[in-house]
């Protein structure tokens, strides 16, 4: 479908809904929150991070909503379209960039969990040591050879979805995609809350102690609200482009924010209570769900072989359809901007993605094993980009766009987005403005100013 002026639109409110929350819905949900609620102490994490998702979180993501859908142009040509002849350009290219490169090792890491679904679907999870899962881990992520081919698996799938269009590819597979994520999120949940023992991770996850909260704790919740809600490149900027004049913009983020934290809390139910159940540390790290999980698994269930199968599958299964709505909007970043500016079509420019890449997804995959010795500022190509792009880019673009927003653009169009042009009181306005002009750029201000180790 496309609108007045060509452009084409998603098909349906559900559909905008579906496929910005398979954007925010990814391994940040179901890998990273569970580990970073497992170091801060549980409940009390979880809480704040709720708190932040509301606070900074929605208004922000209304503010990337308000840029997409007003300039009818993907992040990389909005700023230009809406601030023309200014430098904030740079703003839009600088999410073009940083989406182009999360994209590279995200999809190591979403190539991963291919390789754990066929692990698991030939026996490769069973009868192993706590030892020998590390070991596993270990070798398979050090490889030159499957993680390179699970990584264009994976890469050529994400393709695939964003070269068929923005209704038959991105809309249509989020229509099918999410609802199968929730499906299996709400399955695994049940079977680990009701394992023997369980009650003691629902108790971590459910009973705040508020002892456990320092600075460090907030900074944390914070760094993972914008990662999670896919915050700060523009991402969900070049999806709101694509939105219909009676899309919500208010509704729609609560709706995508809401989503995305009851995926999160679901993930910490399917892993603490069967990580107590076994008495496994919730604390191990990013390593959690590739090394903790299937030694959990396989001792949950040991008299039942069958389930410990089925549950390892369906776990993995739900980490790559995360995943994938991930990397497929992510991708759409860098894709809808070649074809604005360049006038590309859509099959090639994708084509030029995929491979740019593949490059850097083969470099990010490779500094874990042979070239590990690589290093910027101390850090392998891997971890560096993962620092760069999450500690310093999106920071800096979800600042911006929280003051072109706030500061910049004209009031009564701001004013005239979030009310859908007068057709909805939009009462949340002046909490709304007031966010964005103060809070948001103060308190990302110092995540970033800490995360980068100058708060002492
Ligand atoms: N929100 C995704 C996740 O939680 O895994 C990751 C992500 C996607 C970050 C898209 C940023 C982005 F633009």
């Amino acid at each position: 479908m496309k609108n007045s002026e060509g452009r084409v639109n998603f098909g349906s409110r559900l559909g905008a809904i579906l496929a910005a929350a398979g954007s925010a819905v990814g391994l940040g949900n179901v890998w990273r929150f569970p580990y970073e609620t497992g170091n801060h102490g549980g409940a009390a994490f979880i809480l704040i991070y709720v708190g932040l998702v509301f606070l900074f979180g929605l208004p922000i993501m209304i503010a990337e909503f308000t840029i997409g859908r007003r300039a009818k142009a993907s992040t990389g040509e909005a700023y230009r379209v809406l601030a023309p002849g200014t430098q904030w350009k740079w703003v839009g290219y600088l999410g073009v960039l940083t989406g182009f490169l999360i994209l590279g090792y995200y999809s190591v890491v979403s190539g991963w969990t291919l390789e754990y679904i066929y692990q698991a679907l030939t026996g490769g999870l069973a009868d192993k040591t706590p030892a020998g899962y590390i070991q596993m881990f270990d070798d398979f992520s050090a490889g030159s050879f499957r993680p390179l081919l699970w990584l264009a698996v994976f890469l050529f799938i994400t393709h695939y979805v964003v070269a068929k269009g923005v209704k038959d590819g991105i809309e249509r597979s989020a229509k099918i995609l999410m609802p199968a994520l929730f499906v299996l999120v709400v399955i695994l949940a049940c079977c680990s809350v009701s394992l023997p023992g369980a009650e003691k991770g629902i108790s971590f996850l459910l009973k705040p102690d508020f002892s456990k909260v320092t600075a460090d704790v907030f900074l944390g919740a914070m760094g993972q609200a914008f990662f999670s809600l896919s915050l700060g490149m523009g991402c969900l900027s070049t999806y709101a482009s694509y939105f219909g004049p009676n899309t919500r913009l208010g509704a729609t983020a609560m709706s995508v924010g809401l989503i995305d934290t009851f995926v999160a809390i679901l993930s910490g139910l399917i892993i603490f209570p069967a990580a107590f159940a076994v008495g496994i540390n919730p604390d191990a790290g990013p390593s959690l769900i590739f090394i903790t999980l299937p030694n959990v698994f396989q001792q949950a269930f040991a008299g039942i072989p069958v389930m410990a199968v089925l549950c390892s599958v369906a776990f993995y299964v739900l980490l790559a359809l995360a995943a994938l709505t991930s990397t497929i909007s992510l991708h759409e970043v860098s894709t809808a901007f070649l074809c604005e500016k360049f006038g590309f079509t859509r099959g090639r420019a994708a084509t030029l993605v995929t491979s740019g890449c593949v490059i850097v997804g083969v470099v990010s995959s490779l500094s874990l094993g042979v070239w590990k010795h690589f290093t910027i500022g101390g850090l392998e190509i891997f971890s560096a980009l993962d620092f760069l792009t999450a500690k310093i880019m999106l920071p800096t673009g979800a600042m911006l766009s929280a003051i072109f927003v706030g500061w910049v653009l004209d009031r009564k169009l701001v004013r005239d987005e979030v009310t859908n042009y007068g057709q909805l009181r939009g009462s949340y306005y002046p909490v709304y403005i007031n966010v964005l002009r103060f809070v948001a750029p103060i308190g990302i201000a110092v995540i970033f100013l800490n995360e980068l180790g100058l708060l002492g």
